[in-house]
């Protein structure tokens, strides 16, 4: 681990169950301006103490209190005189640790339920006596430990939710950091403030401010190496870099030729002439083209680009080294999805075009603690233009997985002017910030048509449109029939060797976004 974690005068940690909700929880948290990261649940009291935290969260999570190996926290982290939330499993845990009982509940519940709060609390503080809130849960507490006392109830629950204000110890059976809890974010928010005292002075702005000197501290005199692939995260981790460091930052960029229409030139205007960084644009068209000849698996395909990609690289590095130091757009999501969570304890984790971990360099990962909605947030601050802080997710591999079966000069051509279209009709509508994803996948079939007098033999393009939240589950975009109709008449007239265009209705699952 070489990044320092950033300077907050405010931070909860999250400890975490195996719930598929920490990530959500830790969100709410830092709306709510509070800087928080989740940590494994079984952390130690002492390990707790250093991190200086204001408060804890217990995540809820899969298992009973009673399972041989169900999760547990260490039962010390209760006497560090902390405020403390449990939300589910974690507040049951709390329970069981303390002295109070858990059971099956008699009806499992899953799903609303209203809400009653019982007696003034600082929870519920300013909220009204009836809420609507989100339960999912199989056991339930049903004796409270000592010094405990009920603050709500639902119909099936007698402690929906329960406190010991002394010790600034709550628990509740639902879940505030979903949606579907009224009010769920002033819950977290009350005990954020009322609880744990915090003021809630985390901002993406005070997150720059922090991070800009602790870049100069960890980087020192040092030259930094940066693969910019005009994605969001790592456009967003250079342009913080060089605000701290300048040109001891060399930015490489590598136009593989498998991009969409315009995005090499926009790299080049952004950073090259906007933000007058140190760029080298290796243009390796070429080269990649030769590597994926004759290759029809996606697999191999994807396999050839990552190792023609590091190969690239690793010349450019020599050439323009030597480098300390390699910037990556490392976000929070990827360290935690690595399983190691802990800040102090945490490892290396690369997500940037497949490059290994052998480069030798030490790693500078300015974002590897911030949500993809904070990272678009902090490259708002540093001025980085709409069309790259909104950017929709592109493939490492680019076009090369669009065009099913093997890539040609011919196939890229078509592939890119089509995709183009798409977009452009889709930002037409104004349905490019609805719509998450977009884009064009040539099949390599032909099919018969007419245009004027001729019969014509050429490509079908199909459309690919989707709406998601996280891009592991995706519908096919309900894009209006004059909106696919537009697209559908430009594509046929205006890319040559494309007769057909077809729409993809296919969910994921069973379907996947990609085509390959
Ligand atoms: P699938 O096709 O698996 O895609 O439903 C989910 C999301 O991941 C993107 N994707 C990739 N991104 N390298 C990447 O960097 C890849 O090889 C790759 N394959 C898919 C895809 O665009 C979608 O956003």
């Amino acid at each position: 681990m070489n990044d320092p974690i950033p300077v907050v005068e405010e931070k909860v940690l999250v400890l975490d169950f195996g719930a598929q909700y920490s990530q959500l929880i830790a969100r709410r948290v830092r709306e709510c301006g509070v800087y928080c990261e989740i940590v494994p649940g079984k952390v130690k009291a002492e390990d707790i103490l250093r991190e200086r935290p204001q408060g804890l969260i217990l995540s809820g999570g899969p298992a009973s209190v009673y399972e041989p190996n169900a999760p547990r926290c260490d039962p010390e982290i209760f006497r560090l005189g902390l405020p403390i939330l449990g939300i589910c499993y974690g507040f049951q845990l709390m329970a069981h640790l303390l002295g109070g009982e858990v059971r099956a509940s008699a009806q499992r519940e899953y799903g609303p339920a209203q809400l009653e709060v019982l007696q003034p609390n600082h929870l519920f503080a300013d909220l009204p006596p009836q809420l609507r809130c989100w339960m999912s849960h199989g056991d339930e507490v049903v004796a409270l430990p000592a010094g405990f006392v009920a603050l709500a109830r639902t119909a099936n629950c007698s402690y929906a939710a329960a406190a010991d204000e002394h010790r600034h110890l709550y628990g509740v059976q639902f879940h505030p950091e979903v949606s579907h809890t009224r009010r769920g974010r002033e819950i977290l928010y009350n005990f954020l403030t009322r609880g744990c005292r915090c003021r809630g002075t985390w901002s993406m702005a005070s997150f720059v401010q922090a991070a800009i000197p602790r870049l100069r501290e960890q980087i020192g005199a040092g030259r930094v190496l940066c693969a910019l692939s005009g994605g969001v995260d790592s456009a967003v981790a250079a342009t913080l870099v060089h605000r701290a460091v300048g040109n001891q930052l060399v930015c490489v960029f590598v136009n593989h030729g498998l991009l969409r229409a315009g995005e090499p030139e926009q790299v080049q205007r952004t950073f090259g002439e906007h933000f007058k960084m140190h760029l080298v644009t290796v243009d390796a068209r070429e080269r990649f083209l030769a590597c994926l000849q004759g290759v029809e698996d996606p697999e191999e395909k994807r396999r050839r680009i990552g190792q023609e990609f590091v190969t690239v690289f690793e010349e450019q590095s020599r050439k323009l080294g030597p480098f300390e130091f390699l910037a990556q757009g490392t976000i929070y999501p990827d360290v935690i999805e690595s399983g190691t969570q802990f800040a102090a304890t945490i490892k290396t984790h690369h997500n940037v075009g497949g490059l290994p971990d052998n480069l030798g360099f030490q790693l500078v990962e300015p974002l590897r603690y911030l949500f993809k909605d904070e990272v678009r947030r902090v490259g708002e601050q540093l001025g980085l233009p709409p069309e790259i802080v909104y950017r929709q997710p592109f493939p490492g591999p680019g076009l090369a997985i669009r065009i099913l079966g093997e890539v040609t000069r011919e196939r890229l051509e078509i592939v890119r002017q089509a995709d183009a279209i798409v977009g452009e009709e889709i930002e037409r509508a104004g349905l490019h910030r609805e719509v998450s994803q977009f884009f064009a996948v040539l099949a390599p079939i032909r099919s018969v048509g007419v245009m004027g007098d001729h019969r014509t033999y050429a490509y079908p393009i199909i459309v690919r449109a989707v709406t998601t939240d996280d891009f592991m589950t995706a519908h096919w975009a309900q894009l209006p029939a004059e909106v696919l109709e537009r697209i559908a008449t430009r594509i046929v007239n205006e890319v040559p060797g494309v007769n057909r265009c077809v729409y993809d209705i296919s969910s994921k699952p069973p379907a996947t976004i990609e085509w390959e």
